[in-house]
C-alpha cells in the first residue's frame, strides 16, 4: 500500500532538519515505508558495521530489532544514541535465551566436568547480556554471513584440560548452528545435542555433554521455523528449473533440500547475479523476498511458503513510529534510547570484537 504522503513528508522534513546528526539504519526486514527513509539497508552484520563506521551522527536511528539496537549502542561512541523507534520491536528467538538459563546451563557443563573446553558463540540474534556471558567465557559473536569463520575459530580454539576435544556451546539459534557445523563443517548430526532450557539438565545427560562437539540451544526463528521440506518437494515436482535460495534459519531438512543457502546480503546478491528468466523460490522473511519480486520483475521469484509470513516484531517499526522518533530529535526529545549498561557492554563488545577481527 502507498504511503500516507503527509507522513511521507514529515518524515523527510524531519530528516532534513536534522541532517548529519542522524544516521538511519533498516534491516532487509523492514518495511518498505521505513527502507524509503533508510541511509544504509543491510543485514545484521553490515549494520553492526556500519552503526561504528558513523562518529559524526549523535542520533543512530535503529529500523530493526531491539537487540541490534543494542548492538549498535555497544558499537558506537559515548556521544552517540541509539534509538528503536518502537520499543516491542523484540526477536522471540533473542527471547529464547534468557542470561539465568544461560548461566544454569554453564553450571552443568561445569558439573560434567567439561566447562573450560567449551567455548560459547551466540548468533547476533542475542539480547546483550548473553554477548557479554561470550565475551567473559572466551567466546565470540556471529552473524549468519560468517557463522562457518566463527565456528572454525572456536573449534581451533586449545581446550584449558589437556587432553580434551574443545566443544561449542551455540546460542541461540539450533538451526544456525546445526545447519553450519554439518554443511560447512562437515560435522555429523551425532556430533550436534540439543540443551532444552526447559528441561532439567537441558534434557542430556553428562555422557551425552562430554560426547558432544557441538551443544546447541533449543531456540529458533518463528518466521524461518515455518518454511518447509513439503513445500520444497512440492515446488520441485511443479515448477520447472525452480531455484531453492534460503536462509539458515530455516531447518536443517529445508536446507539440505535448497540449491543454496546464505544471509539476507547473500540472498540479495544471488538475485541481482541471477540470470533473466530464471525462477526462484525464497525462503526467508516476506518483505525482503516482495522487494526483490519487485526489483526484479525480469526474473521469477515467489515465496517459499503457501502463507503470509512477515517477522511481526520487525513490522512493528512502521512509518508513524518512524516520524515520531524523528519528530521528537528535531524537538530535542531524544525517545527510545537503547543504552546498554557499561560492564555488559565492556564484554559483549570484546565477543563483537572477536566477530570483527575474523577472517572476512
Ligand atoms: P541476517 O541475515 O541479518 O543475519 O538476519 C536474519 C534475521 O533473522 C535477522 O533478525
Ligand atoms: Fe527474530 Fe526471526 Fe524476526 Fe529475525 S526474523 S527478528 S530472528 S523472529
Amino acid at each position: 500500500a502507498a504511503s500516507d504522503p503527509d507522513l511521507v513528508a514529515r518524515a523527510r522534513a524531519a530528516k532534513e532538519a536534522l541532517g548529519d546528526r542522524v544516521f538511519v539504519l533498516g534491516h532487509h526486514y523492514q518495511r518498505d515505508e521505513v527502507i524509503a527513509f533508510a541511509d544504509v539497508t543491510g543485514d545484521s552484520f553490515k549494520l553492526a558495521r556500519d552503526a561504528a563506521a558513523r562518529p559524526e551522527a549523535e542520533y543512530i536511528v535503529f529500523c530493526g530489532v531491539h537487540f541490534m539496537a543494542e548492538s549498535a549502542d555497544i558499537l558506537t561512541g559515548p556521544g552517540q544514541q541509539v534509538v528503536l523507534p518502537d520499543l516491542a520491536a523484540g526477536c522471540s528467538m533473542a527471547d529464547m535465551a534468557r542470561l539465568s538459563q544461560v548461566e544454569d546451563a554453564w553450571d552443568a557443563l561445569a558439573a560434567a566436568g567439561i566447562a573450560d573446553s567449551v567455548v560459547p558463540v551466540t548468533y547476533m540474534n542475542s539480547s546483550a547480556d548473553i554477548k557479554a556471558f561470550c565475551g567473559r567465557n572466551g567466546g565470540a559473536v556471529c552473524t549468519s554471513s560468517n557463522a562457518k569463520v566463527a565456528l572454525e575459530w572456536a573449534f581451533a580454539q586449545e581446550p584449558a584440560t589437556p587432553g580434551e576435544h574443545t566443544r561449542v556451546l551455540f546460542l541461540p539459534d539450533q538451526h544456525l548452528g546445526r545447519n553450519t557445523a554439518v554443511l560447512d563443517l562437515g560435522m555429523s548430526l551425532d556430533d550436534c545435542v540439543v540443551w532444552d532450557p526447559h528441561r532439567p539438565d537441558g534434557g542430556l545427560t553428562a555422557e551425552q555433554l562430554r560426547d558432544a562437539r557441538i551443544i546447541l540451544w533449543k531456540g529458533h526463528c518463528s518466521v524461518h521455523g515455518r518454511f518447509s521440506a513439503d513445500v520444497v518437494d512440492e515446488l520441485r515436482a511443479t515448477v520447472p528449473d525452480v531455484n531453492i535460495l534460503v536462509h539458515p534459519e530455516c531447518r536443517h531438512e529445508v536446507v539440505t533440500r535448497a540449491d543454496l543457502v546464505g544471509s539476507t546480503e547473500f540472498i540479495i546478491r544471488t538475485i541481482e547475479a541471477a540470470p533473466a528468466g530464471s525462477t526462484w523460490a525464497i525462503g526467508t522473511e516476506l518483505n525482503l523476498v516482495q522487494r526483490l519480486a519487485a526489483a526484479h520483475p525480469d526474473k521469477n521469484i515467489v515465496f517459499l511458503d503457501r502463507t503470509v509470513c512477515y517477522c511481526s516484531t520487525m513490522n512493528r517499526i512502521d512509518l508513524p513510529h518512524l516520524v515520531w522518533a524523528l519528530e521528537n530529535l528535531v524537538a530535542g526529545n531524544v525517545v527510545n534510547v537503547i543504552e546498554v549498561d557499561p560492564d555488559t557492554e565492556r564484554w559483549a563488545k570484546v565477543a563483537l570484537q572477536r566477530m570483527l577481527d575474523l577472517p572476512a
